[in-house]
């Protein structure tokens, strides 16, 4: 069977720092017999050096328009917006099967170059379960910057710019001085705590100092009695982690923070599953999504109350984008030493079938043939 080939393509996104492939995934695909071709980034938190030393080719930045293009190109994020056809296959996060805003001109581009996507939120086990996803880390890097906001908070200043760490013991270390050595006597509750966000925010508030008596986990058995919940005004740190699939009562409001007045311990709540602007919001006190610079936001609250502020950052893993990027190319990596046979195998048989029927949909959409 010829080589199979894979091409690595450097991220454009602003403060990306994360890589859809990590030098020791590359490793083990080269020892399955691929060639690989890694794209010099200086934005990724990998140096090109590591991918050299494992034997990948290094090629220029950006440069896979002109690659072969019978060599699928694999990245994270979305391509930057363009209306040039693309005719190589695509392994990435696209962003476009749910209808977001520009979904049909993305996919029109495939439909011109006569190229395939393989949207990453698409691969999934026979579970219907997905093979990579980052939660954890989001969870892991959200209970983070509310530790931090919550430090903040209580010298009376509000949350400065988040910078990405470069690696995970760097963000402990740097948490604990913040917090004055521990964040022990800090206490926090994790609602869907069950998840893969839910297991990285209980982790998180282990390694900075918490009692286990101190991190209190809820999942569906817990909030079933319906919101809104007086133990998320009893705690420091509220986060929420929940997947949202239909409509919840509300687990904490404006009326009940209000109402309870000065006698209430809430100081911070990271909302990483971000539903901001979903109906359903179980969290409707805020409605803006927040950044690594404005990383929080404060709730509208009656005068003379203490301050509850809001993270609600939609990209949580780019805080820590090595163990991230490692934890998610290495649940990738059985799908992709299946992609020789991608005709066959399962996982990219199926993410085909998703993205042929959405190309019908936007061939309609945009009036193509
Ligand atoms: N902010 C970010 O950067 C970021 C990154 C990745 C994922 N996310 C989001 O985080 C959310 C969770 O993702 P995940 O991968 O952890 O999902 P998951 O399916 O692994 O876990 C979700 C958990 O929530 C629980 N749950 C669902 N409804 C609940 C309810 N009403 N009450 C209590 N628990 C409930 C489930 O039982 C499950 O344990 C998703 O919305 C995802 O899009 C955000």
């Amino acid at each position: 069977m010829a080589t199979q080939k894979l091409w690595l393509r450097c991220e454009k996104k602003e403060f990306e720092r994360r890589s859809a492939l990590s030098p020791s995934t590359a490793k083990k695909l080269i020892k399955a017999g691929f060639e690989i071709f890694v794209e010099r980034d200086e934005q990724r938190i990998f140096d090109d050096a590591e991918f050299e030393a494992v034997g990948c080719k290094l090629v220029d930045h950006n440069s896979w328009p002109s690659a072969p293009q019978d060599i699928p190109i694999i990245g994270l994020k979305e391509l930057p917006v363009s209306e040039d056809p693309l005719p190589h296959t695509h392994i990435q996060f696209a962003h476009c099967y749910k209808k977001q805003a520009g979904w049909s001109t993305v996919l029109s581009r495939f439909h011109r170059g006569g190229g395939t996507l393989y949207d990453l939120e698409f691969l999934t086990d026979a579970t219907g379960r997905r093979v990579a996803a980052f939660g954890y880390h989001a969870g892991f890097a959200g209970a983070a910057a509310g530790a931090l906001a919550l430090a903040a908070q209580k010298k009376g200043e509000k949350l400065g710019r988040l910078e990405p760490y470069e690696n995970e013991s760097a963000m402990i270390e740097s948490l604990k001085t913040t917090l004055g050595g521990s964040a022990k006597g800090v206490r926090a509750l994790v609602i869907g705590a069950l998840g893969r966000c839910g297991r990285g925010a209980v982790e998180l508030f282990r390694k900075i100092g918490l009692d286990e008596d101190d991190i209190v986990k809820w999942d569906m058995a817990e909030t079933a009695k319906g919101g809104p919940f007086q133990e998320i005004l009893d705690v420091d740190i509220f986060v929420n982690c929940i997947y949202l699939s239909s409509a919840i009562p509300p687990f904490l409001t404006h009326e009940q923070i209000n109402s309870a007045g000065s006698r209430r311990r809430l100081s911070v709540v990271v909302d990483v599953s971000c539903d901001t602007t979903n109906p359903y919001n179980p969290i409707p006190i805020y409605s803006i999504n927040t950044t690594f610079s404005e990383p929080t936001v404060p709730v509208i609250l009656n005068d003379g109350l203490p301050r509850v502020s809001v993270i609600s950052i939609d990209h949580l893993p780019t805080l820590l984008p090595r163990e991230a990027s490692e934890q998610f190319s290495s649940d990738l990596l059985p799908s992709l030493l299946e992609l020789p046979s991608r005709s066959s195998a399962r996982v990219w048989t199926e993410a085909e079938k998703l993205y042929t029927e959405k190309l019908g949909e936007a061939v309609q959409e945009e009036g193509l043939r």
